[in-house]
């Protein structure tokens, strides 16, 4: 399985990045076969936002080649799982990921990425997680594909998160879900 872990803060070491470590650890020890895991950080990562051009529409693919974001729909598109994890900014996802996923509509037309699995995250100080998550899991539904758990958490400094009792089992649930121990839930 190929895994693909996206963080969209731009703290490379913030609650985003640890709490999908989290996940990501608990996948390498999970003895699934074949796994091979890429981890990207949208920190230092140029995604510009889509400039409605429409011309993916007839290529298939983002024109706007001066930034990251074809380098990582080429990983999207090879990737079997993706982890999607934004902080939460005024209850929703931050700019980054918004960026992202907008950008993604050059993928929509021809459903690229139909059929793969997603996990979203949240991390937010207090509130805003579920917004948050609702974002990720309509575009992941938009997109067809196929959404596995969501794992929220909760931290303001960095490295806060970890101490969240919640997200770490909502992390464990998720794992055990793509390894198919536990069915998938929690995707209302
Ligand atoms: C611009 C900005 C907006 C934020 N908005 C919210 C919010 O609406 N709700 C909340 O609970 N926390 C909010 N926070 C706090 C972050 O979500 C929180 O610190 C999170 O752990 C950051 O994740 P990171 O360490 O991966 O960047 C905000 C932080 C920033 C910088």
């Amino acid at each position: 399985m190929r895994v693909l872990a996206i963080s969209g803060s731009p703290q490379k070491n913030g609650n985003t990045s640890r709490l999908i470590n989290v996940i990501v650890r608990d996948l390498e020890k999970s003895g699934i076969a074949d796994l091979k895991i890429r981890e990207i950080s949208l920190a230092g990562c140029s995604i510009r936002p889509c400039k409605s051009c429409r011309k993916c529409m007839k290529e298939g693919y983002c024109v706007l080649r001066s930034d990251d974001f074809s380098k990582i729909a080429r990983r999207m598109k090879k990737s079997d799982l993706i982890i999607i994890g934004s902080p939460v900014y005024f209850h929703d996802v931050n700019g980054q990921i918004k960026n992202l996923i907008d950008r993604s509509y050059s993928l929509w037309h021809e459903r690229q990425l139909k059929g793969k699995k997603v996990i979203p995250v949240a991390v937010c100080a207090e509130s805003g997680d579920d917004r948050a998550l609702e974002t990720l899991k309509l575009w992941a539904q938009a997109q067809d594909m196929k959404i596995i758990r969501s794992v929220s958490g909760h931290g303001f400094k960095a490295g806060e998160v970890l101490k969240d009792e919640s997200a770490m089992k909502l992390a464990d649930e998720a794992v055990r879900a793509v390894s198919g121990e536990v069915k998938p839930g929690n995707i209302s």
